[in-house]
């Protein structure tokens, strides 16, 4: 996880590091594909970064330091993008972005200060409607459980725009009480992020592990609530973007020095290349991390 430092900057672990590398691997075949279809009928692609974050945060292990944040990462792919979106609510955050201005004086550079749900609803999304032949990748990497499923519903429904989202498993996982069941603002809270929540009537249902047709299918045996697991959860939430976008990657599970899950990653997408690529850098990901244990 990451801590705030001074000045809103962020310390931040390994796992956040191997995040930000897994975004740039992307960003790069995304954006070489992208780049490819202007020659024909794309007219201009961007990327959007809802929680751009301090720019420069520092390692834990050692907070001399300094990493590349996601819009660095966005900023040093190419191709270039056509434009960039950078969204954060702290307006620190905000006025360090900006610096990013006079750095890449040849990008396109967008900021905007506030809730980025509000942001990419009202000012952004209007901008990227299908007849355009524009699209987007946006970004979305809370803190925690912060990106509404409205929004997500809306970033879906442009058809324009593929989202990569870091789902806060540890997020939900500390929101659901062991000894009661959760009080109905926790079920409202989980119905804003991830849409549905049939689920947690299952896993506090007294027989746990029995087949229960979660989001209708019959065969796939559910949890409970005392054997939750995380990879679980992220399959949840997976199969909650397939009912909005055509293509789903499979998350990959981003984990702290103790081996606990603390978000899943994965690409939503209206394109099934796109979900290729992700699951293949995923796949490489993983190997090379098992080996290094
Ligand atoms: C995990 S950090 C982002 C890190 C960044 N993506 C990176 O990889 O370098 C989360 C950021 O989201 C911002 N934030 C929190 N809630 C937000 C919201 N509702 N809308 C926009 N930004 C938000 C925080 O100020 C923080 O900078």
């Amino acid at each position: 996880m990451s801590r705030i430092g001074s000045e809103g900057e962020d310390i931040i672990g390994r796992w956040s590091e191997e995040k930000l590398d897994l975004l740039a691997k992307y960003l790069k075949a995304y954006s070489v594909i992208m780049n490819e279809q202007k020659k024909s009928w794309l007219r201009a692609y961007y990327y959007i970064d809802a929680f751009a974050g301090s720019v420069r945060p520092r390692a834990k292990e050692d907070e001399q330091r300094y990493i590349d944040g996601s819009p660095l990462r966005a900023l040093q792919t190419e191709p270039q993008f056509d434009g960039y979106w950078f969204v954060d609510v702290s307006p620190k955050r905000v006025e360090r972005v900006q610096g990013l201005r006079a750095e890449f004086p040849n990008c396109v550079i967008d900021v905007r200060q506030g809730n980025c749900n509000e942001i990419l609803c009202n000012e952004i999304v209007p901008q990227l409607p299908y007849a355009s032949k524009q699209r987007a990748f946006v970004f979305l990497d809370p803190y925690g459980l912060q990106v509404d499923w409205e929004t997500v519903r809306e970033l879906a429904s442009t058809r324009t725009c593929d989202i990569f989202v870091n789902f806060s498993v540890m997020g939900v996982t500390r929101l659901l009480p062991r000894e009661q069941n959760p009080e109905p603002e926790v079920i409202e809270q989980l119905t804003k992020v991830m849409g549905s929540t049939n689920w947690i009537t299952e896993i506090y249902r007294e027989t746990p592990g029995i087949q229960l047709g979660l989001f209708g299918n019959p065969t796939e045996p559910t949890s409970s609530r005392d054997t939750i697991q995380a990879e679980w959860l992220a399959s949840l939430y997976t199969k909650q973007l397939k009912l909005l976008f055509p293509h789903v990657s499979r998350p990959v599970l981003m984990r702290n020095s103790t081996n606990s899950v603390l978000y899943a990653l994965c690409l939503a997408s209206h394109n099934q290349t796109a979900i290729k690529i992700t699951n293949e850098i995923f796949n490489q990901y993983e190997k090379l991390r098992d080996l290094r244990r």
